[in-house]
């Protein structure tokens, strides 16, 4: 991008805007084994055949935990404000209970300390999927047991870390962990419980609102939780694309957002209403007070929007690599239909820029005094990318994309936009480093810096040198 784009953008971003970029443990730590840290239920999950593509697993992903400081080099030169990674449950208290690994937080203090030295700010996310294991046996987010359990760990991870962290990010995505995991079984632990799978909705809910509580007896800093939201749409106006739309909407755009903005579940479309019991049955008195706690800030992961129409899926929808899935996608009244105006990215993702700033304006229409400063703490693409990087990886299509979807947030929010009254205070690239996709293994390549899963050696994209441009050019314009 010339220069001047870069400029022009830069000149956009508000004083005290977080540039950042964010990652997941599980997705680029790897030494699995190492250190005490014991196994998660993704672990779990990786190991079982056919669930990844390429019979893949995150045994060593990136490495990240051997090449920590080849990595913070990396976060240093980048020059971002900010940088948002997932602590290991399991690497801390290898159990889910009992027992803290000294060497598992060790780990996270010099990753802290080094941030630090280098003037980047912390956001520490609590959960990014890896139950450990045996809380995962014990029923995993069906048992309220984990919510209790995992208060204990966010309570000792403020009392070590409290000093050091800035942000504190609860919960990541707990829909597509419900979604996946537990409706669907795309992810792990693979259950396909559908409407069943509720009681983890109000589980994770409950395990947010214990958490933030015991962050705010033991630290100071800002604490927050990071939902995915994509703007739903019908596929037509006709009566049961809309109603359908309308249930998938509340279902993944509110179900984990109105609880804690406004302190109740949404009203569910008539349709379904039957099917949401196994959820009210979860709910005891007192919990709703706890998730709907104001907080700091609200995090939001935005990929694409979603066009939504009446009746199952075809085998021909499932996305890639899922076929066998299909019987859970199946069972579903609706299905994902397509949008074919948009271009795609490497995951046949649709490429709708605007649609972020559509997402912000009906944020601040639903939550209006409730939304607290609004931080895009994942947005990001993949493209088809070589396995090993010869020479420079030329990534334009990321480049656009990213300055697009940052644009886009950034004119929204501006005085008279779409979104004015929004407080965007921060936007966070997923992701620094090609790592492991979850379900699609190493075949999505979402970094600023290209990994060879062969050497693991790191080749910083042009993507890269872009973002490091535009954290440049705002230091100089300010
Ligand atoms: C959201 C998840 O938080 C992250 O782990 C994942 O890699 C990205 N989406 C891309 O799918």
């Amino acid at each position: 991008m010339p220069r001047t784009a870069v400029d022009r953008l830069a000149a956009l971003l508000p004083p005290g805007f977080a540039l950042g970029v964010a990652t997941a443990a599980f997705q680029i730590e790897g030494a699995v084994d190492d250190d005490g840290r014991g196994p998660s239920g993704w672990d779990a999950f990786a190991h079982s055949p056919g669930v990844i593509a390429e019979g893949a697993s995150a045994d060593v992903a990136d490495d990240h935990y051997h090449r920590l400081g080849e990595d913070l080099a990396l976060l240093a030169r980048l020059g971002v404000d900010a940088y948002r990674f997932s602590i290991a449950w399991p690497r801390v208290q290898p159990d889910g209970r009992g027992a803290w690994n000294e060497k598992g937080w060790a780990f996270y203090e010099r990753l802290l300390d080094g941030l630090l030295e280098a003037g980047i700010r912390p956001l520490v996310t609590l959960y990014h999927w890896d139950t450990p294991l045996p809380l995962e046996k014990d029923g995993g987010w069906l048992s309220r047991g984990t919510a209790e359990r995992f208060a204990d760990y966010a309570a000792e991870a403020g009392r070590r870390l409290g000093d050091r962290v800035d942000q504190w990010i609860t919960l990541n995505e707990p829909a597509t962990v419900t979604l996946n995991g537990y409706a669907l079984g795309l992810h792990a632990p693979g259950k396909q419980l559908l409407y069943e799978a509720l009681p983890t909705v109000h589980h994770q809910l409950l395990a947010h609102g214990l958490a933030v509580q015991a962050l705010r007896t033991t630290t100071d800093g800002g604490i927050g939780i990071t939902n995915l939201h994509s703007p739903v749409s019908a596929k037509s106006w006709r009566p049961f694309d809309r109603l359908h739309a309308g249930l998938f909407d509340v279902i993944f755009n509110r179900l984990f957002a109105d609880p804690v903005l406004l302190g109740h579940y949404p009203r569910v479309p008539w349709i379904a209403k039957r099917n949401f019991a196994p959820l009210l049955r979860a709910v005891r008195p007192g919990d709703l007070d706890l998730i709907g706690q104001p907080l700091d800030f609200y995090g939001l992961n935005y990929y694409f929007p979603v066009r939504i129409g009446a009746g199952a899926a075809r085998t021909t929808d499932a996305p890639a690599g899922h076929h066998h899935h299909i019987a859970a996608l199946k069972r579903l009244p609706f299905h994902l239909a397509d949008f074919p105006e948009f271009r795609r990215t490497g995951f046949g993702w649709p490429i709708a820029p605007a649609h972020l700033g559509t997402l912000l304006a009906q944020m601040r229409d639903r939550y209006r005094n409730s939304l607290p400063p609004v931080l895009v703490t994942e947005n990001g693409a993949s493209f088809p990318e070589p396995e090993s990087a010869d020479g420079p990886i030329d990534d334009s299509e990321r480049i656009d994309f990213l300055a697009a979807h940052l644009e886009s947030a950034l004119r929204s929010v501006a005085p008279g936009g779409p979104a004015d009254g929004v407080q965007l205070a921060g936007w966070f690239v997923w992701t620094l480093l090609d790592n492991f996709e979850w379900a699609a293994g190493y075949t999505q390549r979402f970094g600023l810096v290209h990994v060879d899963f062969d050497t693991l050696e790191r080749t910083p994209k042009a993507s890269f040198e872009w973002l490091r441009q535009l954290a440049a050019a705002r230091e100089r314009t300010r």
